[in-house]
């Protein structure tokens, strides 16, 4: 046993699940250029009033799971950001993104750090990509996040997805429906558990869609948010059902979602995943267009967007078999030494291939012939190069396809010939 673990609710990728993350994050890449979004990085850390601010004070996020600290005794408290939205908010605030261009439209793959419960699907450490699109929040732009986040799930093969929305009005229909929602509530008290009382007060919307089955019983008789809506929240709602349809998108209006985080208003949704267990939320986003305000910006910002956990995303896909294909491109040739006395000179050689943009390896560990040539054809290497006393005196190497079982010989630049024909070649190097 190692003498270091790593740390719970962690994970380590090694290579052959790369190759898998690598193709995820290639397709969206793509797809985010397509739908115009371009990518943001941002600190892994913030001050922690920030996400207090816009997370809300009285989530669970904010409440337990935040990795807060100190850096300077008595000093300001820095936080893993638990979540991207806040974080790109603040950055776009700080350099004054909209004035350049008034609609912005950025996506990220980003590490988050939550303190939960590691289980199946929910770590301490984990990833998400997503898109905000901030300076616009008309029923296209919030479709359009969307349709983005769905056309990801499409291009990867996903299947078994279901998409719930909601409307949760403005901040005015809100705040009836709070008052209505109470008074609902308010003989139950007793019954309702302790994380629901504790909402009761802060903030009883999130009561709704608690998973506790004896709290779903007594809000299935609560008013509904719905009929606290007014027009214009009613109004939005549809045009963004309607985009959504026009694309061919299934939904189904969940009146009962309202999601863990505080920012949302107006249209909010959220994507489950058959092929995963317990945790089964895939993403999740909606519009928030009172997030900049709360950041002490003088107004409002009008703003949509969404999440998606990566490792989620990776495991549906792997449980649906979508990965089945993969496998790591070996090399193109394996160089060969017979006798190590030559392996300076053919270690000049693998420069020489290398920067003729050939993906060469050699074997750094001085073994047998016999044992370089195991190991060129268990990382699937195409060709093998004999690099020996007689080759490097004549000039003549002979090539070894591994593929076909033929050999050649040629001269080093036959060699550099022949190898860049083949497939391995890299485009960007020579
Ligand atoms: P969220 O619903 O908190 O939304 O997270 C989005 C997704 O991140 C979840 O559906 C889940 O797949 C993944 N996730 C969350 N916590 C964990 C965890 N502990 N382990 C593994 N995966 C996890 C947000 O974060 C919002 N910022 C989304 C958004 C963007 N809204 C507007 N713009």
């Amino acid at each position: 046993m190692p003498h270091y673990q790593i740390v719970k609710g962690a994970r380590d990728i090694f290579p052959d699940e790369m190759i898998q993350w690598k193709r995820v994050e290639a397709v969206i890449g793509g797809l985010a250029s397509i739908y115009g979004f371009s990518e943001i990085r941002t600190p892994v850390f913030e001050y922690t009033e920030l996400f207090q601010r816009s997370i809300g004070a009285s989530t669970d996020i904010v409440g337990k799971e935040m990795f807060s600290f100190q850096p300077e005794p008595g000093g300001r408290s820095i936080t893993l950001r638990p979540e991207m939205t806040a974080g790109v908010m603040r950055a776009a605030l700080q350099k004054n993104l909209l004035a350049s261009s008034p609609v912005q439209k950025l996506y990220y793959i980003s590490e988050l750090f939550r303190k939960e419960r590691p289980q199946a699907g929910r770590q301490r450490q984990f990833s998400q990509f997503g898109a905000e699109l901030l300076g616009a929040a008309s029923p296209a732009a919030v479709a359009e996040v969307i349709i983005f986040m769905m056309h990801v799930f499409e291009s990867l093969g996903l299947s078994g997805l279901r998409l719930r929305i909601n409307t949760l009005g403005n901040k005015t229909d809100r705040q009836r429906y709070r008052e209505a929602l109470r008074a609902y509530l308010a003989p139950y008290y007793r019954q309702l558990d302790d994380a629901s009382k504790e909402r009761f007060e802060k903030n009883p919307l999130r009561i709704l869609d608690s998973k506790n089955p004896d709290m779903q019983d007594i809000v299935a008789g609560a008013p509904k948010l719905h009929d606290y809506l007014g027009g214009e929240a009613l109004d939005d709602f549809e045009k963004v059902l309607a985009y959504l349809s026009d694309r061919g998108i299934d939904f189904q209006i969940d009146h009962l979602l309202v999601r863990g985080l505080d920012y949302y208003s107006y249209t909010a949704f959220e994507v489950t995943s058959s092929a995963l267990g317990a945790q089964d939320a895939l993403g999740g986003g909606g519009r928030y267009d009172s997030l900049a305000l709360e950041l002490g910006n003088a107004s409002e910002i009008p703003a949509a967007g969404f999440a998606v956990g990566m490792e989620r995303l990776l495991i549906a896909m792997q449980k649906q078999g979508l990965f089945s294909q993969q496998e790591a491109p070996g090399p193109a040739v394996a160089v060969i030494v017979p006798q190590q006395e030559y392996f300076d000179r053919a270690f000049g050689i693998v420069n020489l291939l290398r920067r003729s943009g050939i993906s060469t390896v050699i074997d750094l560990a001085g073994r047998s012939m016999k044992a370089q040539l195991r190991e060129a054809n268990r990382m699937h290497a195409s060709w093998a190069l004999f690099v020996g006393g007689e080759e490097l005196a004549t000039g003549q190497y002979p090539l070894k396809n591994l593929v076909a079982s033929t050999q050649e010989t040629h001269t080093l630049d036959g060699v550099v010939d022949v190898l860049r024909q083949s497939a391995s070649v890299n485009p960007h190097c020579g």
